[in-house]
């Protein structure tokens, strides 16, 4: 006999995982034997030099890539495509430009049968809190930047899902709006308990968000490396422990 087991949600494990690409007549290989375990609830942030694999893992994820070999398995079971308790976050919101803000969270809940009210109230509760409350009503080409991507973040989270996959979400913003958007999505990921793997360029970013970071190698062949952030949070970017491991991850790329 044995207790029940809580239920672990978002609970990720990568075993082996290997992908190539043909290109041309060659076959590239982009990730080869990768294992990962990501905890329910943590922040995984993935960086590596541009090419190293990180869409492509991403990509995987959220079951819209094939692996060649290995096994991806989201709370105990395999991935097979996409599904509900996943969530992807590109760096483009690609908002629907005729539906209003309000429309455009709302519409995964619609196009998932869920009745018109109900939807609208879930959708403007996370409007609200991507801090957008007063903007339900606008266009897309009324936003900025920086509010069309919280607009997807909204859209992304009103779903409800486990686990939130994120490719570079703030790579296109300025770098004022950038620190300001990387504020919020630790609260939100704080407030929502979601599991999160953000795939990120900037090093600052990686060590302001993450639990843990994975380091794609640049050269095929060598291990992926892990690096812990052990640091409380709220983060404090000019604290000397945080410009360390800012400093450690640029030694990985060979920079200093
Ligand atoms: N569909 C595809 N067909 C062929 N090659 C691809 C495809 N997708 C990605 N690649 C190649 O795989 C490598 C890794 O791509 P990607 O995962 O996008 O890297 P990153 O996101 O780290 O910049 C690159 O060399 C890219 O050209
Ligand atoms: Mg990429």
């Amino acid at each position: 006999m044995s207790l029940a087991e809580p239920s672990l949600r978002g609970d990720v494990v990568i075993r082996n995982l290997s992908k190539s690409f043909l290109l041309n007549d060659r076959r590239l290989s982009v990730l080869s034997g990768l294992d990962l375990a990501i905890r329910p609830g943590e922040c995984l942030v993935i960086v590596g030099a541009s090419g190293s694999g990180k869409t492509t893992l991403l990509r995987i994820l959220a079951g819209l890539e094939t692996a060649d070999f290995g096994d991806v398995r989201i709370d105990g079971r395999p991935i097979s495509g996409v599904g509900a308790e996943r969530a992807v976050i590109f760096q483009e919101p690609r908002l629907l430009p005729w539906l209003t803000v309000l429309g455009n969270v709302m519409f995964g809940l619609e196009v998932r049968g869920r009745a018109k009210a109900d939807a609208g109230r879930q959708a403007r509760h996370y409007i609200d809190l991507v801090g957008l409350g007063d903007f339900a009503d606008a266009y897309p080409s009324q936003l900025s930047g920086g509010m069309a991507q919280r607009v997807g973040i909204a859209r992304a989270l009103t779903v409800r899902p486990e686990i939130l996959l994120l490719d570079e979400p703030l790579g296109a913003l300025d770098a004022m709006t950038r620190i300001a958007m990387q504020q919020e999505l630790a609260r939100i990921w704080r407030d929502e308990a979601v599991t999160m793997i953000l795939v990120t360029h900037d090093l600052e970013e990686a060590v302001y968000l993450a639990d843990r970071v994975l380091v794609l190698p640049r050269q095929k062949g060598a291990a992926p490396k892990l690096i812990d952030i052990d640091l409380p949070r709220p983060r404090d970017r000019s604290e000397v422990q945080f410009v360390r491991l800012r400093e450690t991850l640029l030694s990985e790329f060979g920079l200093h």
